[in-house]
C-alpha cells in the first residue's frame, strides 16, 4: 500500500516538474556523493525474517534481522566500505536504512524515493564508505517494520577519538510491541491503541507496548554490563524505539556526554538526558564506584514500566540487589552540546529558508508538515551548495523527533541529524549545506507519525 502510493508520488514528481516552483540557480556546483565501487572492507549478509531467537520476547509477531532484535552489530572503521546484501525472507517488501549515515542517495533505502523496495525472496546490496565515525543504526524504511524488531546497531569507530576511554558498549532501547504494529487508524476509533486523547480529532496514541527493552531483554531478565574498577567504557546510547522520549540514567555514576547523534562535542558532565526516537548519545562513565548499579531509560510518553540494565563491578555477587539510580537534578539539553568541529558551508545567512508547521490533520490519523500528508505532500526543493534553514514550529501537544537523511544539521551549538521539536508551540531551527544530492526524506522518527503522513521529501533541483 506504502509502496505503491510512493511510487505514484515519485512518478508524479518527475511528470510534472514544470508545474513546481522555480527556485532559481545557486550557480554552485557540488560533486554527488558517488557510488563506491570500490570492494568492501566489511562484507556482511543480513537476512530480514518473522521470529526472534529469545525466550524473553514473544516472538510471533517479532521480526528481525539474522533472528536477533537489535540485530547484529555491524562495526568498522572510518572510511572503510562496508558491503550489506540485505536477504529479504518476509512476507512483505522491505528496505534498510542506516540511519545518520551521510550516504550516497541510491543506498539510503527510501521505498519509492530512494529505490524500489526489495521483494520477498529478493536481495539487495547495499554499499557505502563509512563515514564520518560515530553511532549510529539501522532499521527497515518500510511502514511500521521498525517496530516489529527491523532494527540494529551501527557503529563507525573513529582512527583518532577526542576522548579517551578503554572499551565501548552499545546499548539499545527500543519500545516492546507483543502484537502486531497498526495505526490508529486501523483500530476503527482509535480506542484499541490506549493512551490519552491529545487534541484533534483522534488525538495521539501509543501502541500497546509491553515494556522497554535494552539490547533486547526486558527488565525481569536484564542485561548485565560487567565493568572492572578503573576503566573508562565509552557507552554509546541508541533510541531505536518507534514512539519513545526516554530519560536516562546511571545510578552511581556521572556520565560525560562525548558524542550527540555521532558527532564529537566538547565532554560535558550528565546525570541524566533524554532522548527521542532516533537519537543517540555517548558518554564515558569512569568505573569508579564498585557495586551493582542500574542503568534505567523512563519513557517519558508512556506508562509502561522503564528499561532496565545491570552494571555490575567485577567480582560483585551476582545475587546482589542493584542500587537504582536517584531522581535526575540536572538534565542535559541541547544547550549544552557544543560540537568539537562545527558543520562547513553554513557561515553567515541562509540561501534558502523553509518555515514549516507540524500539526495533526483532522478526521482520519493523519499527521502533516505544513499541512500536507506524506507521500502526496510536495517536496522540498534545494540546490546544491546552499545553506538551507529550516525553521520548525509544533502546533500539536506531543513531541516530534525529527529526522534529516543524508546531512548532518547544526541546531544550536551542536551538530545532530535527529532534533525534539517540543509540543505546544515549540520552536526548533536547524541549519545544514545541501552538499549531498539525491532525494532525501525529512520526517518524524515517530513512526506512527511518519506512517499518518509526517514527512517531505528534500529534493535537490
Ligand atoms: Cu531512522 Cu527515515 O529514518
Ligand atoms: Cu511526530
Amino acid at each position: 500500500l506504502l509502496h505503491s502510493a510512493q511510487l505514484a508520488a515519485v512518478g508524479a514528481l518527475a511528470g510534472c516538474a514544470g508545474e513546481l516552483p522555480d527556485v532559481g540557480s545557486s550557480g554552485r556546483e557540488v560533486t554527488p556523493r558517488s557510488t563506491v565501487t570500490d570492494d568492501p572492507n566489511e562484507s556482511v549478509t543480513l537476512t530480514a525474517a518473522p521470529g526472534v531467537e529469545s525466550e524473553a520476547i514473544d516472538s510471533s509477531a517479532t521480526w528481525a534481522y539474522d533472528g536477533q532484535t537489535p540485530g547484529p552489530e555491524l562495526r568498522v572503521r572510518e572510511g572503510d566500505v562496508l558491503g550489506v546484501k540485505v536477504a529479504n525472507d518476509l512476507s512483505e517488501e522491505t528496505t534498510v536504512h542506516w540511519h545518520g549515515v551521510p550516504v550516497p542517495n541510491p543506498v539510503d533505502g527510501v521505498p519509492g524515493v530512494t529505490q524500489e523496495p526489495i521483494s520477498p525472496g529478493e536481495t539487495f546490496d547495499y554499499k557505502f564508505r563509512a563515514e564520518p565515525a560515530g553511532t549510529y543504526f539501522y532499521h527497515s524504511h518500510v511502514g511500521l517494520q521498525l517496530d516489529r524488531g527491523l532494527l540494529g546497531p551501527l557503529i563507525v569507530e573513529e582512527r583518532d577519538p577526542h576522548v579517551e576511554y578503554d572499551r565501548d558498549v552499545v546499548v539499545v532501547f527500543d519500545d516492546y510491541l507483543a502484537g502486531e504494529p497498526r495505526l490508529p487508524a486501523d483500530t476503527g476509533t482509535g480506542g484499541g491503541m490506549g493512551g490519552g486523547m491529545g487534541g484533534g480529532m483522534m488525538g495521539d496514541v501509543r501502541p500497546p507496548y509491553e515494556g522497554h527493552l535494552v539490547n533486547g531483554r526486558l527488565p525481569s531478565d536484564p542485561t548485565r554490563f560487567e565493568v572492572t574498577e578503573g576503566e573508562r567504557v565509552r557507552f554509546r546510547f541508541v533510541n531505536a524505539a518507534s514512539a519513545t522520549v526516554y530519560g536516562v540514567r546511571m545510578a552511581g555514576h556521572e556520565m560525560t556526554i562525548t558524542h550527540a547523534d555521532g558527532r564529537p562535542v566538547e565532554p560535558v558532565d550528565a546525570d541524566s538526558f533524554a532522548f527521542g526516537a532516533g537519537e543517540r548519545y555517548d558518554a564515558v562513565v569512569e568505573a569508579t564506584n564498585p557495586g551493582t548499579w542500574v542503568l534505567q531509560a523512563d519513557a517519558l510518553d508512556g506508562n509502561e514500566p522503564p528499561a532496565r540494565a545491570v552494571l555490575a563491578y567485577d567480582g560483585i555477587d551476582e545475587s546482589s540487589t542493584p542500587a537504582s539510580p536517584s531522581s535526575p537534578t540536572t538534565r542535559l539539553g541541547y544547550g549544552d552540546l557544543h560540537a568539537v568541529s562545527s558543520l562547513d558551508g553554513i557561515g553567515g545567512s541562509p540561501d534558502r529558508t523553509f518555515d514549516l508547521t507540524l500539526s495533526q490533520g483532522s478526521g482520519a490519523y493523519v499527521w502533516t508538515i505544513d499541512g500536507q500528508a506524506y507521500p502526496d505532500a510536495d517536496p522540498l526543493q534545494i540546490r546544491p551548495d546552499e545553506h538551507v534553514r529550516i525553521r520548525m514550529t509544533n502546533r500539536s501537544p506531543v513531541v516530534h523527533p525529527m529526522h534529516l537523511h543524508g546531512h548532518f544539521f547544526r541546531v544550536g551549538d551542536a551538530v545532530k541529524d535527529t532534533v525534539l521539536v517540543p509540543g505546544h508551540m515549540g520552536q526548533v531551527t536547524i541549519d545544514f549545506h545541501a552538499d549531498n544530492p539525491g532525494r532525501w526524506l525529512f520526517h518524524c522518527h515517530n513512526l506512527y507519525h511518519l506512517d499518518a503522513g509526517m514527512a517531505r521529501v528534500l529534493r535537490y533541483v
